[in-house]
């Protein structure tokens, strides 16, 4: 089983890139829905919480684990790998950093992310280590998220606040947008509306899925370690009203998650 976790609901769009690339592999995920967001929390408190999610992933089988959240890849990645030094952790901002080193033509590159995520610069540290002359800018972009989660994705209150965001970027004429947070892909239509169709927009979630499944080529052992047997799973710290609707958004169904609490 491949464990995927993330801050709530928003990691749904890496499952669906998961089931897009990877569709013969058995999946079982957690959403931290009952102490989401994690975007705006300290490192420690994210790296307590991580802690315990991939416990349980591992309990339940897990055999690897994807970290799906951006916020608890840049703030927990390397201690998780510190914690659970036997099992294989992928993180999301590595292949989206390949991903934007690829595209750019300009080398200038635009990040938008969760303040946790902006805030900690490892996108920005991991680009200038592959391509030191590169152009890295940055936003933070904390109002998407509880608007994509209202399900709020075309309405003119969201255009008009992805613009506000999106501006300090396009004027440093960015040709490649990293969108570094589980929940804006969902937004991708606005936010390529916004800086125009010279910038291309980045999606981690299916790079990551990519370069999961030509690591699984190469590795014969792992990959039948993972393959689906049964259902997938998914588990939730709560249960928000809004899953439902976010399910359908990224899965095209909704599913039923089982609700686990933490103590
Ligand atoms: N999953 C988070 C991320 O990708 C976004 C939501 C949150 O702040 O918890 O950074």
């Amino acid at each position: 089983m491949i464990g995927i976790f993330d801050s709530g609901i928003g990691g749904l769009t890496v499952v669906k890139e998961f089931l897009r690339y990877l569709p013969d592999y058995q999946i079982i995920y957690f959403g931290d829905s009952a102490r989401l967001p994690y975007g705006t929390k300290s490192p420690r408190f994210i790296r307590q919480c991580s802690k315990e999610i991939v416990k349980f992933l591992l309990k339940k089988g897990a055999k690897v684990i994807v970290i799906a959240c951006h916020t608890a890849s840049a703030l927990a990645a390397d201690f998780l790998r510190r914690e659970f030094k036997d099992t294989p952790i992928f993180e999301i901002i590595t292949p989206g950093v390949s991903g934007a080193i690829q595209s750019t033509k300009n080398k200038t590159i635009g990040i938008i992310g969760t303040p946790g995520t902006v805030n900690s610069g490892v996108h920005r540290r991991a680009l200038l280590k592959k391509v030191a002359d590169l152009n890295v800018y940055t936003e933070s972009c904390p109002l998407l998220v509880p608007l994509i989660e209202e399900g709020w994705f075309e309405r003119k209150e969201t255009r008009l606040i992805v613009k506000n965001y999106l501006a300090p970027l396009k004027k440093k004429k960015i040709d490649t947008l990293i969108l570094a947070c589980t929940h804006y892909p969902l937004l991708k239509k606005v936010i390529s509306f916004a800086m125009g169709k010279r910038v291309r927009i980045i999606n981690p979630a299916k790079d990551l899925a990519l370069s999961f499944r030509s690591l699984l080529r190469q590795n014969e052992k792992l990959a039948n370690s993972l393959k689906k047997s049964k259902q997938h799973q998914f588990f939730l710290s709560d249960d928000p009203y809004n899953f439902r609707l976010m399910s359908r958004f990224c899965l095209g169904k909704e599913i039923n998650p089982k609700i686990v609490r933490f103590n």
